[in-house]
């Protein structure tokens, strides 16, 4: 089997698994919650994460002094503070996992294909990605450093640029901090790099240099409200571990969309068995055993 021929089901997400024990939400009130769920972000919530609903809202509103899950619903409805509100859930509600260099093989993938683009070119290359539900940043710091690295030693010019969207309020404002622990950094980044975007601090933590963050532009988006103005035309779409939330409809919406934003030859690069498939006139599956790449068709006019 290879990519694209199974949506396999990512374990890493799948938190507590229910165990039939009375959680105090009973089957009506899961399924109105889920719809919440699904009305505002797109994705799914399958009742084997019951228990992780059941808890992520029972601590946050013990937070706030909410003593039921209807009166927490109602506030979640009304006004600004209701939409305040709906952000700290939300954060709450995703997985957020990631780490730097996390998928090597699709790593390869952006190097080739930055290397192919400036090949036997002396004049201004200019590439821009989107790093789509890109967590707390790593993997949007990564893919900086690859391309960096990959295109350092041309001889002509080369700006690169990256977008990088999540729903996540708090993972952007983390990604935007570009602080991160001793843990997060050193097991994952390789000591050249290391020394050469990350500047060690006082309290030990490393901050990614200006040079680097300065590629990178992050903002708090829905990717079910993303617009074609927000993100601009790309060269490629990079996004790992987040259709796995969505069901098969709403994948296919969201790589639509994707394909729609890639300039002619460039390339969707999604995680391996992410969705099924799916067809698009104007895309063509690339031969990667690792990743799930999709290339757009250079049409001829
Ligand atoms: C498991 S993380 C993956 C992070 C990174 N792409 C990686 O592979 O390391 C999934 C991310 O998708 C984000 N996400 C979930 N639903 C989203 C939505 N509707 N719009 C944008 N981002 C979303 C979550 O907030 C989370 O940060």
């Amino acid at each position: 089997m290879g990519p694209g021929d199974s949506e396999h089901l990512n374990t890493e997400n799948l938190g507590t698994l229910d165990t039939g024990v009375d959680d105090g939400m009973g089957e009506h009130e899961f399924q109105v919650w889920t719809k919440l769920l699904k009305d505002r972000t797109g994705m799914n919530l399958p009742v084997q994460r019951k228990s992780f609903l059941v808890t992520s809202l029972d601590l946050r509103m013990n937070e706030i002094g909410c003593n039921s899950y209807e009166e927490y619903y109602d506030m979640l409805s009304s006004g600004i503070s209701g939409e305040i509100e709906w952000k700290f859930l939300v954060d709450r509600l995703t997985v957020h996992e990631t780490r730097f260099f996390r998928h090597k093989s699709s790593l390869d993938i952006v190097r080739k294909y930055a290397m192919e683009k400036v090949a036997g070119k002396d004049e201004t290359v200019r590439l821009q990605l989107w790093s789509a539900g890109c967590s707390t940043g790593q993997e949007a710091y990564t893919l900086a450093m690859v391309l960096d690295q990959a295109l350092k030693s041309r001889s002509g010019q080369t700006y690169f640029g990256i977008v990088a969207t999540d729903i996540s309020a708090p993972s952007i404002k983390t990604a935007q901090q570009a602080l991160y622990n001793q843990r997060q950094v050193e097991k994952h980044v390789d000591s050249l790099l290391l020394d050469r975007y990350f500047e060690k601090q006082t309290d030990e933590r490393f901050v990614i240099t200006k040079e680097l963050r300065n590629r990178i532009c992050f903002a708090p988006m829905n990717i079910m409200n993303v617009s074609k103005e927000a993100i601009g035309e790309v060269d490629i779409v990079y996004c790992q571990n987040l259709l796995i939330y969505f069901d098969r409809e709403k994948r296919f919406e969201i790589v639509n969309f994707m394909a729609e934003l890639l300039k002619p030859g460039g390339i969707m690069i999604l995680g391996s068995g992410e969705i099924l498939a799916w067809k698009h006139p104007q895309m063509k599956l690339q031969d990667y055993p690792d990743s799930l790449v999709y290339k757009r068709q250079i049409t001829m006019s």
